[in-house]
């Protein structure tokens, strides 16, 4: 400080700071949404580093941490140490009380590997795969996913089972809290056989068992990815009631005998032609009555929110060769291939579940 005083903890940095920035003569537009945007990444990166590395259980399991307490245990270097911890502490994962830090809630829930609903193991990916201006670049002259080299990013989880897991994982990860919404809003009659397409570590099926003693599912995967889920239904202790089965959703018809199709995180893959195939195999394979369960993280009308949602069509960009969809897009597609009864409920956070019902012959 410029007198010498020292600077404030809270929140404002001088006081009687004004709640509008103040703008200099020959600037009159605030810079910040564009600052923001700009430095937002680090925030990502922060968090992400944390995760990889176990910062949050050691915070945790020492109650309170200190720069000297983290470097113990880490064997970082100090200034290092105490800008990550300052920086997660800004970005409200951890509290501060003097130069002691602990997990928030938020943080506690969601960013501690293990517990159910955690979100690790998706940010544990971004280490390797964070979406960087080069991908977002490549992406806008190729149109294709450029997440491995521009490979297809299915063949090369089938390819290599790690990556194949690792992906999994995030995916189980993204999935968990929401899949408990899903198991509450799912309109599925009594003693409903569930296919779920595309249906990764099974956590939607999962959550869905758990929560209904009456249904059966059947998770529809790569075989690759089939073994992971396998792993996580044994976990639950419901293999009699959940089962997987190997397969590609691309062949021309799916396993029939099943009154109820889930797709969560697959419509927003492909691109709206394909969607539409995808929903037509759905009505084939379903018993008349039977219903469509669509779980995805939608936009509204123009796209651009909820923000988070949003920002998601750039991952889809890099990744996939599909886009977040809106419920009027989804609803049209659903009436397209003759479902009927469409209705859209949260699940939770930024998700939505789609239901629809093939009609009964007249
Ligand atoms: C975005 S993930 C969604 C996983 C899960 N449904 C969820 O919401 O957590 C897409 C899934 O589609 C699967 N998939 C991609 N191509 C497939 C194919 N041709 N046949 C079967 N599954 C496929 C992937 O292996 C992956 O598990």
């Amino acid at each position: 400080m410029p007198n010498g005083r020292s600077t404030p903890k809270l929140g404002r940095i001088l006081e009687n700071e004004p709640s509008v920035s103040f703008q200099p003569p020959g600037f009159p537009v605030d810079d910040r949404p564009v600052y923001d945007s700009y430095i937002a990444g680090r925030r990502s990166a922060a968090l992400a580093v944390a995760v990889r590395t176990g910062l949050f259980e050691t915070v945790e399991e020492l109650g309170e941490a200190s720069v000297a307490d983290v470097r113990a245990r880490h064997g970082w270097k100090e200034r290092p140490t105490r800008s990550l911890l300052i920086a997660l502490s800004a970005a409200g994962l951890l509290t501060r009380t003097r130069d002691r830090f602990a997990l928030t809630e938020s943080a506690r829930a969601y960013a501690l590997r293990g517990r159910p609903g955690s979100l690790a193991a998706l940010i544990d990916l971004e280490i390797e795969h964070f979406l960087t201006p080069h991908h977002l670049l490549t992406a806008l002259e190729s149109d294709d996913a450029s997440v491995y080299g521009g490979d297809d990013p299915w063949e090369s989880h089938e390819a290599d089972p790690a990556q194949a897991r690792a992906f999994t994982e995030a995916m189980h990860a993204v999935s968990g809290r929401p899949a408990a919404g899903f198991a509450a809003r799912a309109r599925l009659a009594e003693g409903a056989r569930l296919l779920d397409v595309g249906g990764g570590s099974g956590a939607l099926s999962i959550a869905l068992a758990a929560a209904r003693s009456d249904v059966r599912c059947t998770v529809f995967d790569l075989a690759v990815v089939c073994g992971v889920a396998d792993e996580k239904i044994r976990e639950a202790g419901l293999e009699d009631r959940v089962t997987t089965l190997a397969g590609d959703m691309f062949a021309p018809r799916w396993p029939t005998g099943h009154d109820a199709v889930l797709l969560s995180q697959i419509l927003h893959d492909w691109s709206f032609d394909t969607g539409r195939e995808l929903l037509r195999r759905a009505f084939d394979a379903l018993t008349p009555g039977g219903s469509v369960l669509i779980h995805e993280k939608l936009v509204d009308d123009e796209r651009d929110a909820p923000l988070a949602n949003a920002l998601v069509h750039l991952d889809m960009l890099v990744w996939t060769k599909g886009q977040q969809y809106r419920f009027g897009e989804l609803r049209d597609l659903l009436v397209q291939v003759g479902f009927d009864d469409v209705s859209a409920e949260s699940t939770g956070g930024y998700w939505t579940l789609v239901q629809a019902r093939k009609p009964e012959p007249r």
